[in-house]
């Protein structure tokens, strides 16, 4: 298969534009995380931004060149116009910080830097982080530049809500440069997957003995979070419906909580009304209490047992919704992987299930990696060796779209 996932960003060209506010300290961060994921990173600066950050740290985390003139002092047999070649070699034109300034020139074509002209000349996608003050971000004019700038096709990633260098707390601070590398991510990736609405299940549930106890499992949620990531990247529209984690989910994802098998259960109901894929990712309990007892059970009480009672079984309950839709099961199996999964698949009527081998070192929960088997009703399509779950769950994620 070719590169059906898009990951091949290292061959991409992002062009770092940077302007003259004070979140321009965070830019050097931003580029040495484009950096260290393979991009080719070309800054450019606006005058301003030297006030804040100097082009030789960018210069030195980028290993290139940093442009800022319009006009600078070329050698005579240089004959290429700097910012045509600039425009045109650029897979996505990021600017971050972006000020209300660079915002309302380019809301307006107007080219009196190099920065600008270059907004001007490129047919790449334009990514804008705006970062400022709370009302300069709130004053109309700023709002309405943004307004033109979004119907025009370019994004604009909203600033986050908090504490500003100018003693402000509001709205108007530049996102983490971890979440910018992110979205720059994002908008590059091959989107093979636009518009497909993906429903999620992840984590463990936990069934509550009493209000200080329950009976859960060691699912930690990463094989769903790398599925919902994934499937984010490669534009799919995805809600994840998730049992208490620790983890954090993709920002592009809208997350669900519950606890319980139950409440999972209801949720996956809701949700199936408006998704074209189900993943069942989630470690729901096969047993919970039969009884929740309101007050914590005592050490005096001297409980010699807790009755269970099969948890609601969410894909059998489903299964009558299912109709056009592609569900997809998991199951963690320690021995007989392949046949148990195989009659899994059958008896829930699921188009695909992935095998994890659980028990092992290196498989199954809490891990990075994985290893098991992918089955649909034709048969086993991979049966795959320890790999990260963030490329396993590109990998299912390919056999799905094939599927559609
Ligand atoms: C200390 C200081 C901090 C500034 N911070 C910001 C800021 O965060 N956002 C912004 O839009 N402008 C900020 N400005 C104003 C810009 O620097 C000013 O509008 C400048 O003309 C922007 O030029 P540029 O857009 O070409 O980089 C700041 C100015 C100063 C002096």
């Amino acid at each position: 298969m070719g590169n059906t996932t898009g990951e091949d960003l290292g061959t991409k060209n992002v062009l770092l534009g940077i302007t003259g506010g004070i979140a321009a300290y965070k830019a050097p961060l931003i580029a040495r995380g484009l950096t260290n994921l393979g991009f080719e990173v070309h800054v450019i600066m606006s005058e301003s931004a030297q006030q804040f950050v100097t082009p030789l740290t960018l210069r030195t985390l980028t290993g290139r060149p940093v442009y800022s003139e319009m006009f600078p002092e070329l050698p005579p047999n240089a004959c290429e116009v700097e910012h045509i070649a600039l425009a045109d070699r650029a897979d996505l034109f990021l600017i971050a910080p972006a000020t209300a300034n660079c915002m309302a020139k380019l809301a307006h074509g107007i080219a009196d830097d190099l920065l600008t002209c270059v907004a001007l000349a490129t047919k790449a996608p334009i990514l804008l982080c705006p970062s400022m003050n709370v009302n300069m971000l709130s004053h109309r004019a700023t709002q309405e530049n943004m307004r033109t700038l979004r119907a025009r096709g370019v994004s604009i990633l909203e600033p986050a809500i908090g504490e500003l260098a100018c003693g402000w707390e509001g709205a108007g601070r530049l996102p983490e440069p971890g979440r910018i590398v992110d979205e720059v991510r994002r908008v590059l990736y091959q989107k093979d997957l636009e518009g497909v609405k993906v429903l999620i299940t992840c984590g463990p549930t936990c069934e509550d003995i009493d209000p200080v106890r329950f009976i859960t499992n060691r699912s930690t949620g990463k094989m769903g979070s790398a599925l919902a990531e994934a499937a984010c990247l490669r534009g799919a529209l995805v809600k994840v419906i998730s049992g208490p984690v620790s983890i954090e989910y993709a920002p592009w994802a809208e997350v669900v909580e519950v606890r319980s098998a139950r409440q999972m259960l209801h949720a996956v109901q809701e949700g199936l009304t408006d998704a074209d894929v189900l993943i069942m990712a989630a470690a729901v309990a096969d047993y919970v209490p039969s009884v929740y007892r309101d007050s914590k059970i005592k050490k005096g009480d001297r409980l010699q047992s807790i009755e269970l009672s099969s948890s609601p079984d969410i894909l059998s309950t489903i299964r009558p919704l299912k109709e056009e839709r592609f569900f997809v099961g998991f199951a963690a199996e320690t021995e007989n992987v392949a046949d148990f999964a195989k009659d899994k698949m059958i008896r829930k009527g699921l188009d695909m299930i992935v095998a994890n081998r659980v028990g092992q070192p290196g498989s199954g929960f809490a891990s990075d990696t994985n290893s098991g088997v992918i089955i649909t009703p034709e048969g086993v399509l991979d049966d795959f060796e320890q790999m990260g779950k963030d490329s396993l769950a590109h990998k299912i994620l390919d056999f799905i779209r094939e599927r559609l």
